[in-house]
């Protein structure tokens, strides 16, 4: 080769290997929305089917919620409960709860979850996910926040149809995979591909002992899906993320996210509508079903006692006084 060609090429190499940084580089986001008390009434409804995963629940509506106290705001808190009063007779559909949905889709962006106390107790199972409002499992969910009976840590998962796996190894995250096959539905395990994060602080009475923390999720079709989580008073939680007025927050500051699930074209293709489609957010809290109902003997709770699930939750009001959700913020962020 010639010189003015060997330049030539090395500049093209370098101008590659430049660019191939950029792909997979950390993103500066900008403030887009946020959701604080009473601002979630605009922009989530509640919703009041029977729980598609067979909980012993009864999702009520907005105005039974807020005048049973189920959902409560004030400047600076949002809250969802379950019902901790009443006994629920056999033929009620369940124990009353909350269920909400954003109004709007997103896609590639940074949500950051600010939240004092997550539902706990035997039986329970709460969530923070987002989800396709299409035909699940086509577009997808992401579930952020999961776990049951209010014991061990928290699970991060990916549900897609066919043709989404993640790789066995290189996935640069600090928990571990339980599946790598995010394939979900019909025919197939529901269980999609999880991550879960090895720290009790995670979920559960450790996650509320600690004052909660921040959950940060970033979305990106190139990129894929991570998430963050630091506990409220872990000495390296970021300034971006728990400055509450932060206009602009930085990816490069973050450290390893627990989970990771990075998109590629061939393995998983995160700009596949298919696969990932814009995306509601949404809150739960479910008893017993197919999760929090499967794993109900052996793991601790009243089973061990001769309860079934669903007698425990009908006939115990108090036990589910922790049984709730409260949220400082919630915030959207998109790449500046
Ligand atoms: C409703 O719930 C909130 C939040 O837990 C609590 O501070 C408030 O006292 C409750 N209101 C009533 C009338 O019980
Ligand atoms: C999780 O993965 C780490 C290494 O990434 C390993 O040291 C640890 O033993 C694993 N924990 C469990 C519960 O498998
Ligand atoms: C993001 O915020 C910065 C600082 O305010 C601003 O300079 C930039 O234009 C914003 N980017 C977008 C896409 O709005």
């Amino acid at each position: 080769m010639e010189l003015d060609n060997m330049i030539s090429f090395i500049l093209f190499c370098w101008l590659e290997f430049l660019s191939s940084i950029t792909v997979t580089n950390a993103a500066t986001y900008n403030l887009s929305r946020s959701w604080i008390g009473s601002g979630f009434y605009d922009d989530f409804t509640f919703r009041t089917f029977d729980d598609p995963t067979h909980g012993r629940v009864n999702y009520v509506d907005l105005d039974t919620a807020r005048s049973n106290n189920l959902s409560f705001a004030s400047d600076n808190a949002f809250v969802m409960r379950a019902d901790s009063t009443n006994v629920v007779p056999s033929s009620a559909r369940g124990r009353d709860s909350v269920r909400i949905h954003s109004r709007e889709t997103f896609s590639d962006g940074v949500l950051v979850l600010d939240v004092r106390h997550m539902p706990i107790g035997c039986g329970t199972w709460p969530a923070f996910w987002t989800c396709t409002p299409g035909s699940w499992p086509v577009g997808g969910e992401i579930d952020i926040i999961e776990g049951v009976n209010g014991i061990g840590t928290n699970l991060a998962s990916l549900h897609t149809p066919p043709g989404c796996t993640m790789p066995t190894t290189g996935r640069m995250m600090t928990g571990n995979f339980t599946g790598n096959d995010c394939v979900s539905g019909d025919g197939g395990s529901n269980s999609g591909c999880g991550v879960s994060d090895p720290r009790p602080r995670s979920f559960g009475q450790s996650f509320n002992d600690g004052l909660g923390g921040y959950f940060v999720t970033r979305r990106s079709a190139t990129r894929g899906i991570a998430t963050w989580f630091w506990p409220r008073l872990d000495p390296f939680l970021p300034y971006d993320i728990s400055n509450p007025s932060s206009s602009s927050i930085f990816e490069s500051l973050w450290s390893t996210p627990w989970a990771n699930f990075p998109s590629s074209p061939n393995m998983c293709d995160m700009t596949d509508a298919n696969l990932l489609s814009p995306h509601e957010i949404i809150f739960d809290l479910t008893f017993c079903g197919d999760w929090a109902g499967s794993v109900w003997s052996g793991s601790g709770c009243a089973g061990d006692a001769g309860w079934s699930c669903n007698d425990w939750v009908d006939q115990n009001p108090n036990a589910f006084a922790d049984a709730y959700w409260e949220i400082s913020e919630l915030r959207w962020y998109v790449e500046a």
